[in-house]
């Protein structure tokens, strides 16, 4: 099964504990006017950044992440334009103001892919533009994620998260026990992979186009060995 297609159903509740207004308030004071959100799943940044008065594209490689996030934005009477596509191949017909990936969108990207990705934001931005993105860093990857397992019980679904780390990536293998009648359970499994982007990686192919600066993406502070999330803001030259 393809990653996110059955999880969707229940992302936004198994990410309860995300801080995305922290997160927003965070990023606010660098972005106004046209942006776009990559990887925007669903949707909760892409929602609150309209909210705030920005102009909104949300781009995600799943239908399932953009149903849900369309939905959120026709209750809240959002006029955002979603687009499914895979983020490296993103083409906009101009330049925008602004463009924001939240929480681990990048880590789907294979390292091979990843200088791609950005030349391609650094194409569809404005010279003086915003970029924010976030990585789960190699500490958590390697020491928290990786090798691991997780799972959560609740009456309607039940999932099971088993981890493997590899040279670079992590493999991710959720099997949901979704409830059907009764007592009855359906089975779905559905497979994941992040990869490891090395801080210095990230850096490496920043420099050329990008002056930036890193935060810890949980504390928005100086990032520290163990932050387990990295956020990058950039500024496109
Ligand atoms: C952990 S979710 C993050 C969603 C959202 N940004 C948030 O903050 O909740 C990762 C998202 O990345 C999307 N994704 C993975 N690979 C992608 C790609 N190559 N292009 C576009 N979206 C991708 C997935 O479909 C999923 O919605």
């Amino acid at each position: 099964m393809l990653s996110y297609s059955i999880l969707a159903k229940y992302y936004d509740r198994l990410m309860g504990d995300f801080d995305y207004d922290g997160y927003v308030s965070f990023v606010k004071k660098r972005l106004n006017g046209e942006g776009v959100d990559l990887a925007c799943g669903s949707g909760e940044i892409t929602v609150r950044l309209a909210k705030a008065g920005c102009s909104m594209t949300g781009i995600d490689i799943s239908v399932e992440m953009l149903n849900v996030a369309r939905e959120k934005a026709r209750q809240s009477g959002l006029d955002i334009k979603w687009i499914c596509q895979d983020m490296s191949e993103v083409e906009l017909n101009h330049k925008v103001d602004f463009m924001v990936s939240v929480c681990d969108g990048f880590n789907y990207v294979p390292t091979d892919k990843a200088a791609k990705l950005l030349a391609r934001i650094h194409d569809n931005i404005k010279i003086g533009g915003t970029l924010v993105f976030d990585v789960s860093s190699e500490y958590k990857l390697k020491n928290v994620l990786g090798d691991n397992l997780f799972c959560e019980d609740y009456d309607d679904i039940t999932y099971i998260w088993q981890n493997k780390l590899k040279r670079n990536c992590v493999d991710m293998e959720i099997d949901f026990f979704e409830r059907t009648t009764g007592d009855m359970y359906r089975r779905v499994e559905e497979t994941h992979r992040q990869y490891i982007h090395t801080q210095d990686f990230i850096e490496s192919i920043l420099k050329e186009n990008w002056d930036y600066e890193i935060y810890d993406g949980e504390k928005f502070s100086k990032p520290s060995a163990k932050s387990k999330r990295l956020l990058f803001v950039c500024r496109s030259k």
